[in-house]
């Protein structure tokens, strides 16, 4: 055999091999081609096998050649190895890269139902003054509901309210007004009573766009010695301007309600034209907002507070008509409807 050829050989093997090293893209490949061309059954190894037929002088001469052709395949294999590696590292990366400059996706925010939020307000208001705050039963007695309020079985007044009766004793609440008696009964002999009482009530009322059949009323209640109109005026006046603004005023014009005496409708100035006169106000400036009135004595007395030692007034208004007049909403129903286009525009103004 002469070495010539071998080295022929050698040269041509080198060339497929390198050349078929460039066109190896994925390292799984690449592991073929090591055996391929580095492995015990490669070509190379098979070159060396025909050592034994050659002259002794050329022996290590071709030793030296395919050492030398060996080295340099696995050289340009470690050298593809680490390209393929990185590759595929730098694909990963671009992968998982962060674009800092593409704009967030938007949360919405949630927001209070506007009668909710009206509730809190008006319960902060009074909070504020010193007052507490009470809940009572939505079933409640006619005793309580009525009787203890000056109103007896046989009154005309009881036409004021139409009541969902569930027993000849028990009824739906229509007013929150009970809860005078209850808050005197429980709080006898203490003073100052200073209570506010938030909650549902419910009237055989046809629902239209400013009754329903159940909504909600906020009681006022203060009884001490020496309570007065003025008290009571006062208290509604300071309660007008922080929930419709500083420039607020009351008017008080008389009224009935058979718990009171005397008893008064008490009007703002109409949220709307600011008292110029719209249609809102029917032209007038003026909105009724509640019904108010000093304590009747009978009222007292029964819940154990001496009429002749102790005062007090009284007041119950609708947060839902407040809602209305505060946020322009023209139909109670809208308040219990929970169509979202209304409620989303909650997040905007609160
Ligand atoms: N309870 C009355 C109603 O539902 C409202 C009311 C008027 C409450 C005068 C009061 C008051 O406390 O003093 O129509």
């Amino acid at each position: 055999m002469d070495i010539r050829q071998i080295e022929e050989q050698l040269r041509g093997l080198r060339e497929e091999a390198l050349s078929s090293l460039e066109k190896v893209e994925q390292n799984r490949l690449l592991d073929d081609w090591r055996v391929q061309y580095l492995g015990k059954k490669s070509p190379l190894t098979q070159v060396s096998r025909q050592m034994g037929a050659l002259a002794a002088e050329d022996r290590p001469v071709l030793g030296g050649l395919v050492n030398q052709v060996r080295d340099e395949l696995q050289r340009a294999f470690e050298q593809a190895k680490n390209q393929l590696e990185e590759r595929a590292m730098e694909a990963r990366f671009a992968a998982e890269s962060v674009d800092v400059t593409l704009p967030g996706r938007p949360r919405r925010r949630g927001a209070m139902h506007p009668l909710t939020r009206i509730i809190q307000e008006i319960e902060d208001v009074f909070l504020g003054m010193g007052f507490e705050i009470a809940e009572g039963p939505e079933i409640e007695t006619d005793r309580y509901n009525f009787e203890m309020l000056n109103v007896p079985k046989d009154h005309p007044a009881r036409d004021m309210q139409d009541t969902f009766y569930l027993t000849d004793e028990l009824l739906l609440r229509t007013q929150t007004s009970p809860m005078q008696v209850r808050t005197m009964e429980r709080m006898w002999p203490e003073v100052p009573v200073k209570v506010i009482v938030p909650g549902r009530v419910y009237r055989r009322d046809e629902d239209d766009a400013t009754h329903s059949h159940a909504f909600n009323q906020i009681e006022g209640l203060v009884v001490d010695e020496g309570i007065r109109m003025s008290d009571l005026k006062g208290t509604l006046e300071a309660f007008a301007k922080a929930v419709f603004g500083p420039h607020q005023a009351v008017r008080l014009r008389p009224s009935f309600f058979p718990f009171t005496e005397p008893s008064a409708e008490v009007d703002v100035r109409c949220i709307a034209c600011d008292g110029a006169g719209c249609r809102i106000c029917k032209h007038t400036g003026w909105i009724e907002i509640l019904g108010a009135g000093m304590v009747h004595p009978k009222v007292l007395d029964g819940a154990g507070y001496d009429s002749t030692r102790y005062s007090g007034f009284a007041f119950g208004m609708g947060p839902e008509r407040i809602a209305m007049l505060k946020y322009g909403i023209e139909d109670i129903r809208q308040l219990y409807q929970n169509d979202l286009r209304l409620l989303r525009q909650f997040s905007r103004i609160l």
